[in-house]
């Protein structure tokens, strides 16, 4: 069957953004992260690309994974890759919720992230002897997760009692390192003075984190977005940073049609042509994840030529001025996110952030591993 809306996933751009992180934080761990399913680029597939082809003379125990750890949100998406065999260290970021899933973990050997005291009273229900991996995480002003850092000494004597248990270090999540550099390291700063000098790993910095200050990269880094080969500046693309789009969406021609001035296109008949143009109609709308803010705001890649959104998005269709294309055909592959049309821009025309409207794809998208993106589809 021929898909109406495709996302490539080249797994050698994901290969090539992890060189290029470890290359900005050469002296740091990579935690990958794939929550949310790889940020709607797949998990699992994301996880297995980055198994580890090189020598094992290179100095970092990464055993047989190219990162040297992954990152997900909660235990279900855990479960889920070490089903689908990644056997790899797996660090749940929001931590254990009941004593189920911290009975589950130890039996996962998953790392939890503990952010507050109720997260300690579950895992200290857990039998002595049993051996809890975990990190601390530190509220050091984003005040969304983390130990007041205040609060720290008594988190850390409740963990200390446990010797049982293993910590493996601290880490705090930055606000505002996309666009703010010196919050971030107020941040830092506090985070540091917090911790004094207590042994343990410290892990501060997600993507922009990385690009914002080299102090930021201690001993992990944690980045989600430029693995995927997104900006998460708005002051610097990607390709100025060194990445590759891993994900490319694509869809097809459905119709052309001339219309006249005065024409209206789509519901609402909301937009009007200023005058005699040539519209095409996409087989792609926001139930596919193509979000209805892209309506006269967004733009997609025909034949090389990046043309307009006009109307609204429908639930299935989107309709795009092909005046500027005229060759254009019913069959053709429009680029709607990816290589030649970043993600960030789309995302800005809609208003949004492109972490979004990867993570918004729908199950009726199909995922490509490694094909060439754009390859056309004949119908
Ligand atoms: C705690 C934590 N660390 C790291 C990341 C990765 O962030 P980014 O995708 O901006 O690199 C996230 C993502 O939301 C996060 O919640």
């Amino acid at each position: 069957m021929i898909p109406r809306v495709w996302a490539s996933i080249d797994r050698g751009a994901l290969r090539h953004n992890m060189q290029r992180m470890r290359a900005i934080a050469p002296d740091s761990r990579v935690l990958a992260v794939i929550k949310a399913d790889g940020y709607g680029h797949g998990a699992e597939a994301v996880a297995h690309a980055l198994r580890d082809t090189r020598s094992t003379s290179d100095r970092r125990p990464r055993a047989d994974w190219e990162a040297d750890a992954f990152a997900v949100a909660c235990l279900e998406e855990a479960l889920a890759l070490r089903a689908a065999r990644v056997h790899a260290p797996l660090v749940v970021l929001e931590g254990v919720l009941s004593l189920e899933e911290a009975r589950l973990g130890l039996r996962e050997h998953l790392q939890f992230v503990i952010h507050d005291e109720w997260q300690l009273s579950l895992l200290e229900q857990l039998p002595r002897g049993a051996r809890a991996d975990i990190w601390l995480k530190l509220d050091s002003g984003m005040h969304r997760l983390g130990f007041h850092l205040s609060a720290l000494p008594k988190a850390l004597a409740r963990v200390q009692a446990r010797p049982d248990w293993r910590l493996h270090g601290f880490m705090t999540h930055l606000a505002s390192a996309d666009d703010d550099t010196a919050s971030a390291l107020a941040q830092a700063e506090r985070f540091d003075a917090a911790l004094g000098d207590t042994p343990g790993l410290r892990s501060i910095a997600n993507s922009a984190g990385m690009l914002a200050d080299d102090s930021l990269h201690r001993d992990w880094v944690r980045p989600g977005l430029m693995l995927y080969g997104i900006s998460p500046r708005a002051d610097r693309s990607a390709a100025d940073i060194g990445l590759v789009p891993a994900m490319t969406l694509c869809t097809r021609v459905l119709s052309v049609r001339d219309c006249a001035e005065g024409d209206r296109i789509g519901y609402g008949g909301a937009y009007i042509c200023p005058r005699d143009q040539c519209i095409a109609t996409l087989a792609v709308g926001y139930a596919d994840g193509f979000q209805r803010a892209l309506g006269d705001t967004g733009s997609v890649l025909l034949r090389g030529v990046e043309v307009p959104v006009v109307g609204r998005v429908s639930m299935d269709m989107t309709a795009v001025d092909v005046s500027a294309v005229p060759d254009v055909a019913v069959g053709d592959v429009a680029t709607l996110w990816g290589k030649g049309l970043p993600a960030e821009h789309q995302a800005a025309a809609a208003g949004t952030i492109p972490y979004e409207l990867c993570c918004g794809l729908t199950r009726r998208v199909r995922k490509n591993y490694d094909p060439p993106a754009n390859a056309a589809v004949s119908v």
